[in-house]
């Protein structure tokens, strides 16, 4: 197949091209290199071009054509549930600019199969497993934009235009290699190798949640994992019509204290963590439930919690020696 991935230059993104060009697949990368770095890509070809950008959909459009592309996997976007807060207008811009970009080059080059990333944080308030049926109330302009890209996605597959699935991502970790790594410092796992490596203290915000050993239980998922479920659900697509949302987590809860002990664990720390009071919004468990995605891809995760701390470890390793300043 020739599959065109936006975003292909950024963490997620780039371990998807490394899964599809090593089974053979013919793939273009649409970056604008905002937060991605070129040197992920490897051989893959780059098209240079912002999505939200006056004019992108034409302009990919064209590009998508040329190439005769088959299927897109659509990861460009910003991420930060912060800066959206911040920001609620350029994350409403630039997540639906581009996704509407997307889905115009799509049609103007027929192009029939679309993926989506999306994310957990378009359920909003949850205690426990959640299914793909779970209310969808984002509690922040992040999420709500991921829902809003999720909705317009549904209505144009509806119309027979494309075909798609909209994958709900919940804490993705570890690195496929080093140089993909994430390099911001945002999730749990980042922020512990983080703190270790400084000689700080972890903090543990809350140890009173009516869970086993009292602190939070989410769902981390290795990021070579979440790369070959985008696979998995491109072949999948070919077999069907309409939008599908899918979790894509490994369906295991971990909660704040085990994370700490293995990170430690794995780097040889001592630290112990410091207890503080819980965070307002915070729920006690958020597990994805995988379901839907085993059942109609044959997909699950296959990487534990230890080899995906180890991994984003030596990603964490490799870019603080390529980049001391940051
Ligand atoms: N990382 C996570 O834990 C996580 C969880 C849930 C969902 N997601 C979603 O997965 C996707 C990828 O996330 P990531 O962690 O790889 O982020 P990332 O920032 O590493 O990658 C995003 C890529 O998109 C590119 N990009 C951004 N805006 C663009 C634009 N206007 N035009 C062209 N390119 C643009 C960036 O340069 C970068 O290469 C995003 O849609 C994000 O919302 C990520």
């Amino acid at each position: 197949m020739r599959i065109a991935i936006t975003g292909g230059a950024g963490y997620i993104g780039s371990h998807t091209v490394d899964a599809l060009m090593t089974r053979g697949d013919e793939v273009v990368v649409v970056d604008d290199l905002s937060t991605g770095d070129v040197a992920r890509i490897g051989t893959a070809e780059l098209i240079d071009l912002d999505l939200a950008s006056d004019r992108a959909g034409a302009t990919l459009g064209r590009q998508l054509r040329d190439r005769r592309v088959d299927a897109v996997i659509h990861f460009a976007a910003l991420k930060r549930v912060d800066e959206s807060i911040e920001s609620p207008g350029l994350y409403y811009h630039v997540n639906l600019a581009s996704t509407l970009a997307v889905i115009d080059a799509m049609r103007d080059a027929a192009v029939p199969s679309l993926v989506l990333s999306s994310s957990a944080a378009v359920y909003g308030e949850v205690d426990g497993m959640v299914d793909e049926s779970h209310p969808t109330r984002p509690l922040n302009p992040y999420g709500a934009t991921k829902l809003a890209c999720e909705t317009l996605v549904d209505a144009v597959a509806r119309s027979g235009a494309l075909r798609a699935a909209s994958l709900r991502y919940f804490n993705v970790a570890g690195a496929g290699r080093p140089e993909l790594g994430d390099r911001t410092i945002v999730n749990l796992i980042a922020i512990v190798i983080d703190q270790l490596s400084r000689g700080e203290t972890p903090l543990v915000f809350g140890d009173d949640y009516e869970t086993p050993d009292g602190s939070c239980v989410r769902d981390y998922v290795h990021v070579a994992d979440v790369a070959s479920a985008h696979v998995a659900v491109l072949d999948w697509l070919e077999t069907t019509t309409g939008h599908r949302p899918l979790n894509i987590g490994t369906g295991r809860g971990t909660s704040v204290l085990e994370v700490i002990d293995v990170i430690s664990a794995a780097m040889g720390s001592d630290i112990k963590p410091a207890i503080r009071s819980r965070r307002v919004g915070d729920p006690a468990n958020v597990v994805s439930r995988v379901d839907a995605i085993a059942r109609l891809t044959g997909w699950s995760a296959t990487y534990d919690l230890d080899a995906t701390v180890r991994s984003s470890i030596e990603a964490y390793r490799w870019w603080s020696a390529s980049s001391p300043v940051r």
